[in-house]
């Protein structure tokens, strides 16, 4: 597996690839690579001829008193990974590559990105809109794919690749899910054994309130009983639980098709997300 870290020798390698006829996967990571991470390039495998990884932990995307100095990097374990799922290229840029000094321009999804995490995270999402902005150029992909964990991302990002004409395709994979239900994250990584088994807790009330929605639970009721279990089962508070129209993400204010359940909750130090689809 070549691994890249100039935008130069990355055109040059991408070029070689569309001129030999082969289609182009890009997933994007920040690396600390977990099976989510590994399926999502299998579906690349199956949609592309090539698939390159980029790996970037996007300082522009973690708040002044978020993990971006401790988040996990391994990039020599990350890359064995990668060559055993068969990944042809690694885009590894380093931070004065993708920002540059003087670098000014900034992409901001203005409808999609004040809520939910948005509102918990001041500017991340701009941060997030920017740099995977920045990746469609650099890597030119014929499709980009991106887990579903981050529902709010993968709308943000829907929406700025169509907003702004990039012209290629975006697929969502579903959620990797630990045998105890617990979406897989590089973050669950941070938990502690006991936080670790407590944590559960957080995918068991939510698949609980889609159940109950579906039965035509009041909504209202269902969310607060969710989050009062998420409580209950040791997390420390919850940022966010509601229920959202999945593309424009739109609160709802009961339940109707199509629907999404999103939330976010934090354990000790760690934050942790999830979603289900409803109905
Ligand atoms: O989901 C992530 O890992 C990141 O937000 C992404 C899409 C790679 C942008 O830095």
């Amino acid at each position: 597996m070549q691994i890249i870290r100039d935008i130069a020798m990355l055109h040059r390698a991408v070029t070689a690839l569309k001129q030999g006829g082969k289609s182009v996967a890009l997933v994007p990571t920040m690396g600390a690579l977990h099976d989510g991470h590994l399926s999502l390039v299998r579906m690349g495998r199956r949609v592309a001829d090539q698939v390159i990884v980029s790996i970037f932990v996007n300082p522009t995307q973690f708040g002044p008193n978020e993990d971006f100095a401790a988040y996990p990097r391994d990039e020599a374990r990350d890359a064995a990974l990668l060559a055993s799922e068969g990944v042809g290229l690694l885009w590894a840029p380093n931070v004065a590559t993708v920002y540059p000094p003087g670098h000014s321009t900034h992409i901001e999804v203005a409808e999609l990105g004040a809520d939910y995490c948005g509102a918990a995270r001041p500017g991340h999402f701009d941060g997030v809109a920017t740099i995977v902005a920045k990746l469609f150029n650099q890597v030119q992909p014929d499709v980009a794919i991106f887990g579903e964990k981050d529902w709010q991302q993968l709308a943000i990002i829907r929406r700025m690749a169509r907003d702004l004409d990039f012209g290629l395709d975006i697929l969502g994979a579903p959620i990797a899910r630990d045998h105890d239900g617990l979406a897989l994250s590089s973050r669950n990584a941070y938990l502690s054994a006991g936080q670790r088994s407590a944590a559960t807790a957080f995918p068991d009330a939510l698949k609980a309130a889609v159940a109950a929605l579906a039965n035509g639970g009041d909504m209202y009721e269902t969310l607060a009983k969710a989050e009062a279990a998420i409580l209950a089962g040791g997390f420390d508070s919850v940022d966010y639980i509601a229920l959202a129209n999945p593309d424009t993400l739109g609160r709802l204010d009961a339940f109707r098709a199509p629907a999404r359940l999103l939330a976010a909750a934090r354990i000790g130090k760690t934050r942790l997300i999830d979603n289900y689809s409803v109905g």
